[in-house]
């Protein structure tokens, strides 16, 4: 096998052995070189993040100052190799500053953890028992759940769902955490695993009657429509004028809500629509180390909440106000995971002023409706080559 011992080979080894096979050349080592920290502690760091690292793939680290949300400035970092979504971002933030700025709220902070199990006992026994398995679950986790109990989360709720008409034999344990600061993924799985095993005893000794349950998995769940935000910018129509291209609030905003319209009825819009959300989210996303993936995925699937995808932004024009308001679900952390080893992470959360995972999610999500507002400007007004783009048409032509 070419490869087989690769993952153990130290740093220089890898390429030396990348260089052998022909697969890296002095000018490929060359651009490896260019990119790598000087720092070792910094390199040390980046090997330690993921397996066979090579080499660091440097992206832009911006800043979006002028942001006001909730009455309170913020300059945000953000990280992104696509041109004009920090102009984007900028452009809307001082607009709308200047308009009371951004206006936003956590709904809710639930996450969802799920143990998958078969089992071929009576479903009513199940249920009937399920309260005292509950309870055992519970208790089995104490040691995880207490310190996260002490910040103010933890276990706070758990169900049982009989799947068996779409799947033989199919059950799921759906547990409801709150993860307080952190994103929680590792604390959550770990809990989950503990009860799933802790659910086999529990159905054993509670229903001798049945055979134990078969736990197929256990795991977090990425959608997360609980963990959710609300943000939100207002004005009167007559003070959407200044805007380059807007001879006519009124009419602006009439075509503006016509946009929103378009990406709630039609799927093809509506993708393109949320990706304009998300070029200023993952940014922030990125800039803070958490897991975008996992940030788009809730987002899409958000989107598609009601059987079809959907804009994740609404319009309403009432009484001569313009309000335009985005609603996203967000699992993120400030404290765990990489938010405070990743010394660029570390940073961001320090120009933020070290927010809550809570502020976190109303900062990411005030830069996703501004870039979405910058682009629905751009579109409706002088099109997105002219108003959006100007930056990335210049670094085509260098
Ligand atoms: C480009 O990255 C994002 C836009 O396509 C978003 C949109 O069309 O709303 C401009």
């Amino acid at each position: 096998m070419r490869f087989s011992g690769f993952s153990k080979l130290s740093a220089a080894g890898k390429l030396n052995k990348l260089v052998e096979e022909g697969i890296l050349d002095a000018e490929a080592l060359n651009s490896l070189t260019t990119f790598q920290p000087k720092d070792p502690l910094a390199q040390s760091l980046f090997e330690k993040m993921a397996e066979n690292v090579i080499g660091t793939f440097p992206t832009p680290y911006s800043i979006a100052p002028g942001f006001l949300i909730n009455n309170k400035p913020y300059v945000v970092p953000m990280v992104t190799e696509e041109s004009s979504v920090v102009a984007a971002a900028s452009w809307s933030a001082r607009f709308w500053t200047e308009r009371g700025g951004f206006r936003t709220k956590v709904i809710s902070e639930t996450k969802i953890g799920q143990i998958h199990f078969l089992w071929s006992g009576d479903p009513g026994l199940l249920s009937q028992n399920s309260p005292a398995i509950f309870s055992r679950l519970r208790s089995s986790v104490v040691h995880l759940t207490k310190s996260m109990e002490y910040r103010s989360g933890g276990i706070t709720g758990f169900e049982l769902l009989n799947l068996t008409n779409s799947l033989e034999r199919y059950f799921q344990i759906r547990v409801s955490f709150l993860t307080a600061d952190s994103m929680g993924a590792n604390f959550i799985n770990s809990c989950l695993e503990m009860m799933a095993a802790e659910l086999c005893r529990a159905t054993e000794e509670l229903i001798p009657v049945a055979d134990s349950p078969e736990i197929i998995m256990s795991i977090l769940s990425n959608h997360t429509p609980d963990c959710r935000v609300e943000c939100m910018v207002e004005c009167p129509i007559p003070e959407l004028a200044g805007i380059r291209g807007v001879e006519d609030p009124a009419d602006f905003a009439r075509r503006f809500s016509l946009a929103v319209q378009i990406a709630t009825i039609d799927p093809y819009r509506a993708v393109t629509h949320n990706k304009g959300i998300y070029n200023g989210i993952d940014a922030v996303i990125l800039a803070t180390a958490n897991d975008f993936r996992a940030v788009e995925a809730a987002g899409h699937a958000y989107a598609s909440i009601g059987g079809q995808y959907r804009s994740l932004t609404s319009i309403s024009i009432d009484n001569n106000i313009f309000r335009y308001t985005l609603e996203v679900p967000m699992a993120v952390g400030t404290v765990g995971g990489l938010t405070k080893a990743h010394p660029m992470a570390a940073l961001s959360l320090k120009i933020l002023g070290n927010p809550t995972a809570g502020e976190l999610m109303q900062i990411a999500a005030s830069v996703g409706l501004a870039n979405n507002f910058a682009a629905l400007k751009a579109l409706t007004t002088t099109g997105i080559q002219a108003g959006h783009m100007p930056l990335h048409q210049r670094k085509q032509k260098q």
